[in-house]
């Protein structure tokens, strides 16, 4: 496994490699989440590349930028085990030098839930993975389901500025208990680590409901709240029953619908997400 850290280097070493390229961005404090998008690019791809960059731009002012996790040698020790054949580890300066100035921004997919709440946040995501994908030019991309939201706005960059890649998106991983793996679990204390499974209790919820025939969303929205709020360490952020395409709130899930959710464990922001699934 090579790691680079300048552009040209990985261009010159990615000119000869052999296709699919696969590659796998991440902002490091690699848990079995993100391993999982690393075994299944591994299988698909003749070579793979990982990303490790802590993309400052797309934390808001008062986010967790200075406490979030980083551990770069566990990260590579990780990677280099999965198979994966180049890391791209760029210092800031190397992804946004002095004079940087373009960014992406995605429309009405980018516009709601995530981005309603974190102002900028999806521009800078966006404007990283544009970048990520002009150096790498990779054929396959690697995003996890857990992140719904972030996989709808790669798709649409990607489809409208022509990037010619494919949007790979990965089952979410989770906890025996049914927590979503997330770099920001580590933030949590013991009893906030308990509480913190009443996201995943809302969706399956969501998800009952609806096997039992329930289709209207302002029953589902309403019941998940109610059980969110039975947990006192949980303040509710947003819960959102959507077309799980176009993210446009419901009003009857249909065929198809997206439950998300972002809850507050403490001072903890946690986000997850469900498909809902009926035969109407
Ligand atoms: P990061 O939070 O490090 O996540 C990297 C990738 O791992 C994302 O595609 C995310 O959805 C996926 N992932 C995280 N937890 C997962 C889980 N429990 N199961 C499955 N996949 C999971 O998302 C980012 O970084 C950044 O926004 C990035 C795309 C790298 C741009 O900076």
């Amino acid at each position: 496994m090579k790691t680079i850290e300048t552009i040209a280097e990985l261009r010159s070493e990615l000119a000869h490699v052999e296709r699919p390229l696969g590659l796998v961005p991440t902002m490091g404090a690699l848990h079995e989440g993100h391993m999982a998008l690393v075994r299944q690019a591994r299988h698909e791809t003749k070579t793979l590349t990982a990303s490790i960059f802590v993309n400052p731009a797309q934390f808001g002012p008062h986010e967790d930028l200075s406490t979030y996790p980083r551990d770069m040698d566990a990260d590579l020790a990780k990677m280099e085990q999965a198979g994966v054949d180049l890391v791209f580890t760029p210092p800031v300066e190397e992804v946004y030098p002095g004079e940087f100035d373009t960014y992406v921004d995605v429309g009405r997919v980018a516009a709601r839930l995530e981005g309603e709440r974190r102002p900028g946040h999806f521009r800078s995501v966006a404007t990283v993975v544009c970048k990520l994908l002009a150096i790498v030019r990779p054929d396959r991309v690697y995003f996890g389901q857990k992140d719904a939201q972030q996989c709808l706005v790669a798709k649409r960059l990607n489809a409208d500025m022509d990037l010619g890649a494919e949007i790979v998106v990965v089952p979410t991983v989770r906890e025996a208990d049914g927590l979503a793996l997330s770099s920001r679990n580590a933030y949590l204390s013991s009893p906030e680590r308990e509480a913190a499974t009443v996201l995943y209790r809302a969706l399956m919820l969501a998800s009952s409901m609806r096997d039992d025939g329930v289709t209207g969303t302002e029953a589902i929205r309403r019941e998940m709240r109610s059980l969110i709020e039975t947990e006192p360490l949980a303040r509710i952020d947003y819960v959102s029953v959507a077309d799980p395409d176009t993210l446009d709130e419901l009003d009857d899930v249909g065929s198809r619908a997206l439950a998300s959710l972002a809850v507050r464990i403490g001072d903890t922001r946690l986000i997850d997400n469900t498909t809902l699934e009926g035969s109407r």
